[in-house]
């Protein structure tokens, strides 16, 4: 199946370097704000789809509580550790990282209130893929929140527009709200 097609890894030794960056643009960067945006609620599954090293899938965590669920999705093998991690220090059971080295993240159908796709879009490879495998997982009434990670807004508003699954919802400068389309077709 094409959503079992590899997906290239960057060497740990490279992730090293981009993991320090990650660290020091954080400093500089309130995940508060752009969890503003997004509609949690305690009690919700919610996936953060290239999670890095946990920016926001950890304050997710927090908020949905402890009968809510956050998985963090990585190919890169240093970020999932690094989140399992941070998770256990913080004393966060309510994290699962899933380290994907296929577009087929495993996790149950129609099953996830919210997925999070943050600084990442412009790193995947296949988007059709990717959103079919997004839209496997998300329930009827669920949301993407999304940015467009280094790609203009128009290319960005184009890819989702492309797949024919999703429909915008709400758009900001940088980012959006992303519905399943079945949403519209049985209200
Ligand atoms: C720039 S980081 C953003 C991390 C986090 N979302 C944030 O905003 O802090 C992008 C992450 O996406 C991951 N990534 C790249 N391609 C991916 C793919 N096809 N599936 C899942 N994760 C991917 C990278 O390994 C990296 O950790």
């Amino acid at each position: 199946m094409v959503k079992e097609k590899k997906l290239r890894r960057t060497p740990d030794a490279v992730y090293k370097i981009d993991i320090w960056l990650f660290k020091f643009l954080g400093l500089f960067s309130n995940p508060q704000q752009i969890l503003k945006k997004i509609p949690l609620k305690e009690g919700i599954t919610v996936v953060d789809y290239g999670s890095g090293i946990g920016h926001y899938t950890l304050p997710i965590a927090e908020f949905v509580g402890l009968k809510g669920k956050v998985f963090a999705v990585d190919i890169q093998p240093l970020a999932i550790k690094t989140v399992k991690e941070k998770a256990a220090k913080h004393g966060l059971t309510n994290v699962e990282s899933i380290l994907i080295d296929s577009y087929d993240t495993e996790i149950p159908d129609s099953s996830v209130d919210i997925v999070l796709l943050i600084d990442t879009l412009h790193l995947i490879e296949d988007c059709d893929v990717l959103f079919q495998e997004i839209h496997r997982i998300l329930k009827q009434d669920g949301i993407i929140f999304m940015d467009k990670g280094h790609l203009k807004m128009s290319r960005a508003k184009e890819i989702v527009e492309s797949t024919e699954l999703f429909t915008i919802v709400q758009c900001w400068s940088r980012d959006m709200l992303v519905a399943p389309k079945t949403l519209r077709s049985n209200p």
